[in-house]
This record gives structure tokens, sequence and C-alpha cells, in this order.
């Protein structure tokens, strides 16, 4: 093979190509990213935000012990637990349990009052009841609520711990909090260090956030449990902040909020860029705002968190944000304005938001948005209406086979540069396999051949605990005390950390060759290929064990094949239809374990 390479011909590469798309899915913030190690810690879990939910979900409690839905903390926090004398409440955390490891500390925190002086026994143990940290004690709880907080030395390590707040006296607890103290940065209320610390080996240049789907689905009713993402019930202290139902099945806390995201951007050395709903979606089918004063108060919040972000500390916003820790502005400069829409009402809701950007703040980099379909083709109508407004970037999003990345390779080439430049805000080749990997790779090479035109872009989803999936295939896959970067997550260190400045013009011959044909590898779930039906399948596991001999037709959906025992084995779909006889099951996870990462063969006939 040859590359010939006209350095006379050339291009600049955007200096922010590479970063993150960080979405709330697949419990990537509560039980992910965000350190807290205990879940529904203000017991305001509800059916509401997911129909397994209650007020105790995650506890067990022994004694006297009772969730009151009255009279609590602070309207945000109306519920708490009451516990009587030698009342107890354990909680479990996140996936087995609540991971602790010997030699590290651990803050324990709780909001309590009681009439009388109560203390509390706060003991960390395995799944057991084996003791992994002396026992600490919260003394003379007294009054009314107050916030007490207390240190724990784990002495051993485990990952199925328990939490357990055993009340000497009657004492209400609210906001019960156990949080490693060495988080990411050590900050206060901070993040997991080892998910923290893999996301910043990425090298990112920015962190959009806080998704996808949730900044624009749900009610635009303040009262509402579904409420569209509004930044301001997620900033200010944690007991103070609102819970919300996420729009993929749970509940999330928001204690990891915009403060703590443009926090996490600054540490990362990565530009904030904030996404924020303009009153319609495009996933779903929410309500939209068509009501003008209503539209107008969601217009006024994102001029807010402009203030918030950039303002001066004395500003309104900006002395919330000063308050929080962080009196310099962040100096965010850029803003998405909905994410991946399409439907009509964007297209009169959009206006409102743009221009009172634009008139107050010049400086803002404003970001549209397009939906694409099933073949990654542009919907034309909302790049020419981004023209239209003037907007300074079209964030566009797809996930699409290897073959697709593949074959459009050279996307962009013929790309208006007069236009708006171009923001890849989500994309993904369907599966965390090597092919995948290869895939993105090989199009990234496209991406930055391109990189005059295409500013930004971000393989999506950033992450997912492999007990919560809501999402296939993501980069980083992680449980409650370990985390696996997958093959994709490579490929993105790999061009990140090798980011040129310059695009030269270059000509590869070569002989054909053949693709390998047995690619696999990766962990989490393959999604579909809708493109081939399959019949006569037959999956072996890694041990030869035959788990499943079945017709199929591919494109269906995803099932759950089931091994000798009858118990599901995993998830998994067919991730290659052009091998034809027999293909690889990629990313078989097994959902009867905790986390075996091992991959699945599957034999078949294509039709
Ligand atoms: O990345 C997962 C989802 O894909 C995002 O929430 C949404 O923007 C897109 O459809």
């Amino acid at each position: 093979a040859r590359i010939d390479v006209d350095l006379s011909d050339s291009k600049s590469i955007s200096e922010r190509l590479y970063g993150l798309f960080y979405e709330d899915i697949n419990h990537a913030a509560d039980g992910g990213l965000y350190a807290e190690l205990v879940q529904n810690r203000s017991f305001e879990f509800s059916p509401a935000d997911n129909a397994s939910y209650h007020p105790l979900t995650a506890w067990s409690v022994d004694g006297d012990a009772s969730v009151q839905d009255q009279g609590g903390l602070n309207g945000a926090n109306p519920s708490f637990l009451r516990l009587g004398a030698g009342g107890s409440a354990s909680n479990a955390g996140y996936n087995t349990g609540i991971a602790v490891e010997a030699g590290r500390t651990y803050d324990f925190s709780v909001w309590a009052r009681a009439d009388r002086s109560a203390s509390l026994t706060v003991a960390v143990t395995d799944a057991g009841g084996n003791p992994v940290a002396a026992p600490a004690e919260v003394r003379a709880v007294n009054g009314d609520w107050q916030k007490y907080e207390v240190a724990v030395a784990a002495e051993e390590t485990t990952a199925d711990g328990r939490l357990t707040v055993t009340a000497n006296g009657a004492a209400d607890l609210d906001v019960v909090s156990l949080f490693p103290r060495d988080t990411f940065m050590g900050r206060e209320n901070g993040l997991r260090s080892d998910l923290a610390g893999m996301i910043a080996d990425l090298e990112p240049s920015f962190l959009r956030f806080p998704g996808g789907c949730i900044v624009n689905t749900g009610s635009y009713d303040r009262d509402s449990r579904e409420r569209a993402y509004n930044w301001k019930d997620t900033v200010g202290p944690v007991e103070e902040r609102l819970v919300n139902h996420n729009f993929w099945g749970y509940n999330q806390s928001y204690g990891l909020g915009y403060y703590e995201y443009f926090q996490f951007a600054e540490d990362l050395g990565a530009e904030a860029i904030p996404v924020v709903p303009v009153g319609v979606t495009g996933c779903g089918d929410s309500p939209e705002i068509t009501d003008p004063d209503q539209l107008q108060t969601w217009v006024d919040d994102t001029l807010d968190l402009i203030e918030f972000a950039n303002g001066p500390a004395d500003s309104e916003w900006g002395s919330v944000r000063a308050e929080m820790g962080h009196p310099e502005p962040f100096g965010m400069e850029y803003i998405g304005l909905g994410n991946e829409e399409y439907k009509e009402q964007f297209y009169a809701n959009y206006p409102a938001f743009h221009d009172a950007v634009r008139e107050a703040h010049p400086e803002i980099r404003i970001i549209a948005n397009s939906g694409t379909d099933d073949e990654g083709a542009v919907f034309d109508r909302s790049w020419e209406f981004a023209r239209e407004q003037g907007a300074d970037l079209v964030d566009e999003h797809y996930y699409n086979s290897p073959e697709w990345f593949l074959s459009n390779n050279d996307r962009y080439d013929d790309y208006d540069r007069e236009g708006p430049h171009v923001f890849i805000g989500e994309y993904a080749s369907q599966s965390n396999t090597w092919r995948s990997g290869l895939a993105e790779a090989s199009y990234l090479t496209g991406v930055e051949r391109n990189g005059d035109v295409i500013d930004l872009a971000s393989y999506a989803p950033l992450l997912s605990n492999i007990d919560y999936i809501d999402w296939t295939p993501d980069m980083i896959w992680f449980d409650n005390d370990e985390a696996v970067g997958s093959v994709n997550y490579e490929v993105q260190k790999l061009f990140a950390a090798n980011a040129g400045d310059e695009a030269a013009a270059s000509t590869l011959t070569a002989d054909g060759g053949t693709a390998a044909p047995d690619i696999r590898g990766g962990v989490g779930l393959g999604t579909w290929n809708t493109a081939a039906t399959y019949d006569n399948v037959k999956v072996t596991g890694a041990d030869g064990a035959t788990l499943l001999e079945d017709d199929f037709t591919e494109g269906a959906d995803q099932w759950t094949p089931t091994g000798p025992d009858g118990e599901p084995v995993g998830d998994w779909s067919v991730v290659d239809g052009a091998y034809t006889q027999s293909a690889i099951v990629e990313n078989a996870r097994s959902t009867a374990g905790s986390a075996d990462w091992s991959n699945y063969t599957i034999e078949l006939d294509a039709t």
C-alpha cells in the first residue's frame, strides 16, 4: 500500500473536535458518575418515577421505622424517615450494594431532628452484616432539622456493602448520604474518581450535557413530577434540589446538577456546552409549549443560565454560583437550543430563544439542531431553518451500522462551508465491537478531513451502568466498583490524544484484500440490524454449551436466550448481517450474574 500526501493542499482542523456527549441515561448520574453511594437518600422515590419504586426503595428497615410524607425538611424534600428508639434503616446502594474499599475514608452526613436528645449509630457492613468499618456515632441530635456529619474509615473492601443507621432515641432523618472523600479532584458533592478519571483520559475538549432526551421531554408544568429539565431545579444546596422523573424511567436526584457539570468541564479543561429545552420534544410525545407567556418563562430561564455561568458574582444568578463556591465565571461559550428537534412546534418556538440569546449575548455561539432519518440523511428543513436563523452550528445525531460509517466517510466533503458549522453531537456505530470501533475510526478520518466545517464531535452515550441499561451501545460500562472502557472508548482516546491541527490531502493506493470476518469483543449489548433476516439460529456459550437453537427474525427486537438452567444468559443481538453462514453474537452479557463480560458465538443461515 502507498499513501501520497499533498502538503500544499490542507485544511485546518477544529481545536475542539473531540469531546463528550453526557446524558443521565443508564443511571449515568445517580448510581454512576455522581459519587453518592446511598440510593434514594431523601426517601422521595415514587411510583411516579418507576412503577416498582416506593419511598423505601433500596432501604430495609427494622423496628420502629416509617416514612412520613409531610412536614419534612423543605418543599423539595417533603418525605423523611421517622425512627423510634432502637429503629434502624439499611441502604443497599446500587448494583450489588455499597462499594467501599479498605483504606479509603467516607463521609457520612444526614439531616436530622429530635424532640429529645438522641444519637445515631452508623455502621457499614457487608451484605452478611459483617462490619467493614468501625461503627461511627452521631451524638446529640437535638431540636429542629440540622446537618450532622461523621467520617467512616473502611478497614475491609466489599462490593455488596450496606449502610445502617440505628437511632438511639427517636429521631427523624432525611438526605442520608455516604460519599467517598477522594472524589475526582477532591470536589465536595463530587464525582466517582475511577469513572471521571477514565473520562479525563479521553482528553475531551468539550462536555455537552445534560442530554439527550432528558433535556426536552416531560411536562412544562412546574408542579408535575415529570418536569422538563430545568437547570434551576439542579443548583443550590443538594437538600433543596428537586428530585424528578427521568425520561429513561428512574428517579433523578439532581445531586449532580448544573454547577457540578460546569465544575467537571472546568476540571477536565473542557468547554461546557449545556443544552436547554425549547418547549418541544423530538423524543417521544411530551406536551409542547404553545402559550407565549409560558415560552417567555423558559426563554428567561435560558438567559438566567448564561448569567449563572458567566455573570458577575454579585448578579442574581452569578451570586448563586458564587455561593456554591465559584465566584469566577465559568466562561461558557456555547449553548444548545433543543435536542434532536424536528417537530413543527420547534420551528415556532426556537426563534424566541435564539433571538433573546443573540441580543443579550452576541458572544455566545448558538447551536441549533436537526434530526436524521434511519439512513443518517439530514432533514434538509432543519438545516435551511438554522441557516435562516443564523445559528452558528447545527447539532446532528446518528446511530447507524458499521457499514453506514464505512460507506459515508465522505459525508461532509461537499458540505456548505458558508452556513452553520457542524456539531456531530451524538453518533455511534451500533455495537461495542471491534468492527464498530474500526468503522468509527475510519469515519473519524473523514471527520478530521472536514475539520474545517465540523467543529465538535462526540460519541454517544458516554456511560452505562450494567444493571440499569436503557440504551446500547455505550462508551464506558461500569457497576458499583468497576469500570470498563469499550473498544469504542479506545478509539475515542486514540483520536483525541493524537488530534491533528491540519488535514493534508492524501491518496491511498492498495490491493483489495479481504476484511477479517471474525471480529468479536467488547462489552455491553449489541443493537439491531434491520438489514437482514436470519433463520436456524444456534447460540453457543464461551464454554461450547448450546444456549439456544431457534428460528429468529432479526430486526424485530432483541431477546434474551436462556442457558441450560433456564436462566437468562444475556441480552444480545446479531450484529453483522454480512456474514453468510455464521456471525458472532457481539456483546452477550450475563444478566444472571453480575458482570460476565463474555461473548457468545452464533451460527445461522442468512435468508
Ligand atoms: O443517546 C441516546 C439518545 O439518542 C439521546 O437521548 C437522544 O438525543 C438520541 O435520540
